[in-house]
């Protein structure tokens, strides 16, 4: 996790630092800083809270035309003033920004101290600005004390790093991800694109063991031994508005409100003639393929069971794997098996990890991602991109209805291609509703009654979501979102689970939130009225005349569609019934308490 960014060119660096530093919070919030370079000295302006904290501790702005910054998820250390980057060696010449987990600083720290240096927080990063500090003295040459540095660490890093006196920025990759934003007149180091999209859109993603030096009118890309490698420019077709949050109170609001957009740039194309075409990805791609496991971690996972569920229906064996625990649930795997990891980032650490493991064993893997050049996109032999446009709020929203449309399209391409599997026998009824996704999506947002909802149910104790078939993973999903943003207990089970077990803890306080998608439903019927009469509330999510029409205390309506897409549009109403009773309750929803949005760590 965290967030880093480095700058350099003519004019001053805080202001566009700052800036960049608030469209990488997503990253983490606990602590914030910035270090830049006057010609008089390093400065380091750093402190515990959000970039705004860091900001009103400023008294204007320090001047330099070159600086890094970082925005901290805490792994090693408290968020206090003290562990917040940038850290700095000793004298204070080196200063340096971090993400990524260095698995050797207690004995790199046990050393240094030795050799007399001092240190000033809990982090491993502290480690960093002192071994260029003490490879600097040994060779003279700062770049060489760079690559030996970064030599010496074990682990996971993406650093920036400015010296004294030096027109210039340092910057290494392994294991985390950094991305070089190319201006006419200035160069931009992050961790994400958004850092930087308002002044550039080309861009060059570095890879595993790039060392980078930026200086005013140019810039080197080398590997660890100093030899030059090329890297090609992308152009990202993001739009800056698409960073930004526009009108809306927040991130999460605008991003559940611009699905109808983003669903469209998902689909575009991607359906010709009532086949499915991944552009790269041609008809018989998968012929080789006998077995597919998803792996994915939280809503991604959510919507793996989605496109799982539906693979299976069309007769190919599935496995949906949460990435974490990967190692001790996989099937057999060998190189006829898929593993697909499904992941909005394409850095979750779990997830890469998984894949990394099924890989070694002989499967063929495809990344189903958001963000272009993410090392889920990189490593995968192949990549299909969900085009959601940026998601900056931690909650994923638009993203999880993108990749479930994604891996929906994939299931039928796979159908297609892999033997004994039978495409959807209604296979063209159902891509035909898929067309109106947005136009439904659309409705639901200008019709949906979530907000009066939330309001009336606020005081209950506890919400429990349920769902069968596809309405299972939706209903998990809607408990997801609602426990991480409202802080308010809340569980999802698939339908005829609240039976076995969490039925004892049903009263007239606990709303259940019965999911409805056209299939599946007498099962939800059932045992929403078991709940009902133990005293819960019952709450309805689906189209008009669905089964609980006569039991529900309330509705919350979607449009009539194809069964397949019925559960994105409850979702889309369950995420309106978070976002509200979140806001009502004043939560942070863009920041939820002690959430990253890309999760980089074991
Ligand atoms: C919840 C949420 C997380 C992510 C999970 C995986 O709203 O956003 O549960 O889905 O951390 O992240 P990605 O998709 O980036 O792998």
């Amino acid at each position: 996790m965290c967030g880093i960014i480095a700058r350099i060119g003519h004019g001053d660096a805080a202001d566009t630092l700052l800036s960049g530093l608030e469209n990488l919070e997503y990253r983490g919030y606990d602590s914030a800083g910035i270090a830049v370079q006057n010609g008089s000295g390093v400065k380091v302006h750093k402190c515990s809270g959000e970039v705004s904290d860091l900001k009103s501790t400023l008294s204007g702005r320090p001047n330099g035309n070159m600086g890094i910054g970082h925005t901290r998820w805490s792994t090693h250390g408290p968020p206090t003033d003290e562990n917040a980057h940038p850290h700095t060696d000793t004298v204070g010449d080196v200063a340096v920004v971090h993400n990524g987990v260095i698995d050797n600083y207690d004995e790199l720290r046990a050393e240094l101290k030795a050799k007399g240096h001092e240190f000033e927080s809990d982090t491993d990063t502290e480690v960093i600005p002192h071994l260029i500090d003490e490879y600097r003295e040994k060779t003279g040459d700062t770049e060489l004390a760079v690559q030996r540095a970064v030599d010496t660490l074990e682990g996971s890093y993406a650093i920036a790093a400015i010296v004294d006196g030096e027109e210039a920025v340092y910057a290494a990759r392994k294991g985390s991800p950094l991305v070089l934003g190319l201006d006419d007149e200035e160069w931009f180091l992050a961790s994400d694109v958004p850092a930087f999209l308002d002044h550039t859109e080309d861009v060059i993603y570095l890879e595993d063991g790039d060392l980078v030096v930026l200086e005013p009118d140019s810039y080197r890309i080398t590997d660890l031994e100093g030899q030059p490698v090329d890297r090609s420019v992308d152009t990202v077709d993001w739009d800056p508005e698409d960073a930004g949050k526009g009108e809306y109170d927040h991130y999460m609001l605008k991003e559940i409100n611009t699905q109808p957009t983003a669903l469209s740039n998902t689909i575009e194309g991607r359906i010709e003639d009532g086949d499915v075409d991944f552009e790269d990805l041609s008809a018989g791609s998968f012929a080789d393929v006998d077995t597919v496991q998803f792996v994915a971690c939280g809503t991604s996972y959510h919507a793996a069971m989605y496109g799982g569920q539906l693979l299976r229906a069309a007769g190919v064996p599935t496995e949906v794997l949460r990435a974490s625990e990967y190692e001790t649930t996989s099937g057999p795997v060998d190189e006829n098996t898929l593993v697909v990891a499904v992941t909005q980032s394409g850095e979750t650490a779990d997830t890469l990890d998984a894949v990394r493991t099924a890989t070694s064993r002989g499967a063929r893997s495809l990344a189903v991602t958001n963000v272009v050049g993410s090392t889920a996109a990189r490593e995968a032999d192949d990549a299909i991109y969900i085009r959601a446009g940026p998601e900056v709020g931690v909650a994923a929203t638009k993203t999880y209805s993108s990749q479930a449309v994604t891996l929906a399209l994939l299931t039928q391409q796979l159908a297609a291609d892999v033997p004994d599997a039978t495409p959807a026998a209604d296979r063209a009824a159902m891509l035909e509703a898929l067309e109106s996704l947005p136009e439904h999506v659309e409705t639901v947002l200008e019709t949906s009654q979530a907000e009066a909802l939330a309001r009336e149910t606020l005081d209950s104790k506890s919400y429990f979501f349920i769902g069968s078939r596809l309405g299972h993973s939706v209903a998990l999903e809607g408990a997801l979102k609602f426990k991480e943003i409202t802080y308010e207990h809340a569980e999802g089970f698939a339908s005829g689970e609240l039976k076995h077990g969490p039925l004892a803890l049903v009263t007239e306080e606990t709303p259940v939130i019965a999911v409805l998608t056209g299939s599946g439903d007498e099962k939800t019927k059932t045992n929403a009225i078991e709940a009902n009469s133990r005293g819960a509330p019952i709450i309805a999510v689906g189209s008009d005349g669905h089964p609980l029409s006569d039991v529900a205390d309330a509705q919350l309506s979607i449009p009539e569609t194809h069964p397949v897409w019925a559960g994105l549009l409850a979702n889309v109403q369950l995420q309106l019934l978070s976002y509200h009773a979140a806001n009502l309750l004043e939560r942070p929803i863009d920041k939820p308490r002690n959430l990253a949005k890309s999760v980089t760590v074991e």
